[in-house]
């Protein structure tokens, strides 16, 4: 029988064996996966050093939120501030492949930037990752999209066996479970699923920091209502994005002409599959209202009703 205890305490072993007096550096992004990695490396008693890159596509308060979770577990953090850095990469860039691409590989410049010369390289990649990556790389009728964990940067460096990816058998409830096994708090555990390229994959098409703080109001509005109302837990994963499209309506006495939000909040056992959830009436009408009173440039908002597949959870 399966013990997520003795499970837990193979993985540190193999960590400590893997390691030995080298140092680990690993990313954190304060989303679940990375905080369980960062904790087993800390459990194992290894040379670690975590970063927090901020890419300037968090959501909003999300630099701060992670820091203090991260103080609670008891892991120190670096936070490097890349925003500017990765903003400017993208400008101009409407194509989502060529977004991801520029986004990894920023990532990966930032995140090397700011380690120097370590010796290995932890990542909280899992089981689902590895299979759209590998279906990525065989077909290319295939092609899901470029999970920024797969550039060619690290490629180079899995090739050089400085890679340790001691989740990557695990799909994301088993991950949650063994975070409660190493006694993350519940919480933190807890959080949606967020994607590595960030806000970027809801916001179809070029992205400015107008268009992110638009995503980023209409996005807190939602996830506040939803736990207002208590359905955050019950959901796998919920967001605002944008539909940069401008449509014409009426605020005060006068003609708007902006663009639209699209809500979305799925159900999912692993995220290669997803049905959208019928939330409660009031929410949306609550969150619609609000965005709609208090969002400047938003006059319209939508709710995605589209299931994975053929949609994708993201829009990018
Ligand atoms: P899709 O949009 O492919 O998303 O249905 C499936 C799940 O994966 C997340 N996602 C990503 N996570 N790097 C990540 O770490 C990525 O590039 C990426 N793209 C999508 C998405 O939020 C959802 O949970």
């Amino acid at each position: 029988p399966f013990h997520i205890d003795d499970f837990k305490r193979e993985l540190i072993d193999g960590i400590r064996e893997t390691v030995g007096s080298r140092q680990v550096v690993c990313g954190v992004s304060g989303g679940v996966d990375s905080t369980v990695l960062a904790v087993l490396l800390k459990e194992a008693g290894v040379n670690v050093r975590a970063i927090f890159v901020d890419n300037g596509l968090l959501r909003k308060d999300e630099a701060q939120v992670v820091q203090e979770n991260f103080r609670r577990i008891g892991v120190d953090i670096d936070t490097v501030d890349a925003s500017e850095r990765f903003l400017t990469a993208l400008a101009g860039e409407g194509d989502p492949e060529k977004k991801r691409k520029i986004i990894g590989n920023m990532f990966i410049e930032v995140f090397w930037d700011a380690v120097g010369d370590a010796e290995m390289l932890a990542q909280g990649t899992l089981y689902p990752d590895v299979i759209e990556s590998a279906s990525n790389a065989k077909s290319k009728a295939s092609v899901i999209k470029t999970h920024h964990n797969r550039v060619a940067k690290i490629l180079e460096l899995q090739a050089e066996g400085k890679v340790l990816e001691p989740l990557a058998e695990l799909f994301k409830d088993e991950v949650r479970e063994l975070g409660t096994a190493l006694g993350i708090p519940e919480d933190i555990l807890q959080r949606h699923p967020f994607p590595g390229p960030g806000l970027s994959v809801r916001c179809p098409g070029v992205v400015d920091k107008e268009r992110l703080d638009i995503i980023r109001e209409c996005d807190a509005i939602f996830i506040g209502k939803l736990k207002e109302h208590g359905w955050y837990d019950k959901v796998w994963q919920a967001y605002a994005g944008l539909i940069p499209v401008k449509t014409v309506g009426v605020k005060g006495d006068e003609r708007s002409y902006e663009w639209a939000t699209n809500l979305r909040a799925v159900v999912s056992e692993d995220a290669m599959t997803a049905d959208w959830v019928e939330l409660p009436p009031v929410i949306l009408r609550e969150t619609s209202h609000k965005i709609l009173n208090e969002v400047k440039g938003i006059n319209r908002v939508l709710y995605d009703i589209s299931t994975k597949p053929p949609a994708s959870i993201e829009w990018e």
